[in-house]
């Protein structure tokens, strides 16, 4: 099938070069030149792992093409998919849809003849009617299908979860746009029934309602982390007890620093904001929202306690700053709250990411170190933000070089028994 991917970004460029891997002929576009020319050069924007890879292999092979000219390529292609970014709208909270009205617009001029648009962007309710609406013009009747098809996509695992994906869920109540996206689905979906059809709104509302619950297993287990540490009681052992009942799962029962990122964060306060247009008050969405909201003061009010209030000059060394293991996405994440409070109080930061050098804040006190081990060297505080197979098996006095360092571990890597039999002073999360 020929495949136009309008927007390449995360979502568009791991779904583009996917569709390419399974055979289709696929360009994907943006009007951004300098990213579209460094893609020609064989160079990728975003860190995600196995991506260079599979774009270098499918664009070799001729499958995967990249280009600025947005008007050629939806009229060369069948499927037209909408990867743009909805951000916040600050003042109201909810998606800003100008780039997806920019696009439909583009598209509109374009057709030729009969395509299947599809948005993947993560869009409120009734998005896919308005861009119908738009689409609806005289000389495009009958040329097209606006259908719905989010992307349940990870940073950090996006082409596994693409390939082997839970669920595929399309929103049309066409027939002929659903089968001609079976088609395309087919190679991952025929192993395993899981191949969703319903309506455009669902669909939508699916995309949301499936961020909001994840994010709200995350603020839950949390708040129970926060009652394990006042009744001592390690919340791994909570999870892994309610998990063990599949009604619950253990996905995504992991207590830590609070859920950031460019999707939970965003989606939240967008569905709230789609609720409230509709006169639907999402009480359980809001509390998830002020309960992440307020978790960073509470793990800088525990840093506080670690360090007895004395911050002054003291060197806290951060393992990780972007906002979860796998990504170098610093988008909302809970380092950008904790490292200014910590500065404020007079600590000197260090931290080292896998994923590099990251604009935090400027400070002098802020220092990235390349390794580990320069970066740990004589602290008074390691915290291991993100969970990253490199942070898993480290012999902290090795690293530190100096008596009486601290570890708070925000991603409960580390075994508290055996932190205290090798007398460490350690601190985990909920434990
Ligand atoms: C999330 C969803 O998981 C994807 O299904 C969805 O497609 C994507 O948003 C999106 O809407 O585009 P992502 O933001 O990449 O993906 O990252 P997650 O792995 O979901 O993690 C989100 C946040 O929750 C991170 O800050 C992570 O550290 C935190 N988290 C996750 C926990 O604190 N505990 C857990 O058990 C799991």
């Amino acid at each position: 099938m020929k495949i136009c991917m309008i927007g390449t970004g995360y979502v568009g460029l791991v779904s583009g070069s996917s569709f390419a891997e399974l055979g289709n002929d696929v360009i994907c576009t943006d009007i951004n030149k300098i990213k579209i020319n460094k893609l020609n050069e064989g160079m990728i924007p975003i860190y995600e792992p196995g991506l260079e890879e599979l774009v270098r292999r499918n664009f070799k092979q001729g499958r995967l093409k990249f280009s600025t000219d947005i008007p050629s390529s939806i009229k060369y292609c069948d499927i037209i998919f909408i990867c743009v970014g909805t951000p916040t709208n600050k003042k109201t909270n909810s998606a800003n849809l100008k780039h997806v009205f920019e696009v439909t617009h583009t598209i509109k001029n374009n057709l030729n003849k009969y395509k299947v648009i599809v948005n993947k962007s993560t869009v409120p309710v009734t998005t896919g009617d308005r861009i119908e609406k738009i689409l609806n013009i005289k000389k495009n009747k009958n040329k097209f299908d606006v259908i719905s098809n989010p992307e349940f996509l990870r940073e950090g695992e996006a082409i596994r979860d693409f390939m082997y994906p839970d669920r595929v869920v399309v929103g049309t109540s066409a027939k002929k746009p659903n089968n001609i996206m079976k088609n395309l689905y087919l190679p991952i979906i025929k192993k395993k029934n899981r191949y969703f059809h319903t309506s455009r709104r669902a669909a939508e509302l699916i995309k949301y309602s499936s961020n909001a619950f994840l994010a709200t297993k995350i603020a839950y287990i949390n708040e129970i982390a926060n009652l394990c540490e006042k009744s001592n009681i390690d919340v791994k052992d909570i999870a892994i007890g309610m998990g063990l009942d599949e009604r619950i799962g253990d996905r995504f029962l992991r207590a830590g620093p609070g859920y950031g990122g460019s999707c939970f964060p965003k989606d939240t306060r967008a569905l709230v904001a789609t609720a409230n247009k509709f006169k639907t008050n999402l009480s359980i969405v809001k509390s998830v929202i002020k309960s992440n909201h307020s978790r960073h003061k509470l793990l800088f009010s525990r840093i506080n306690k670690i360090m007895s209030n004395n911050f002054k000059n003291k060197k806290i060394t951060f393992l990780g700053v972007t906002f979860k293991a796998g990504t170098d996405d610093m988008r909302e994440s809970p380092a950008l709250k904790i490292i200014p409070s910590l500065i404020r109080k007079g600590a000197i930061i260090n931290y080292y990411d896998p994923s590099g050098k990251k604009d935090i804040l400027k400070s002098k006190k802020i220092k990235y170190f390349k390794n580990i081990k320069e970066a740990c060297n004589k602290s008074d505080l390691l915290i291991i933000h993100t969970d990253w197979n490199e942070f898993k098996q480290l012999n902290f006095k090795k690293l530190v070089q100096r008596k009486n360092f601290k570890v708070f571990d925000m991603r409960n890597l580390y075994s508290s028994k055996k932190m205290i039999k090798s007398n460490i002073n350690y601190f985990g999360i909920g434990r």
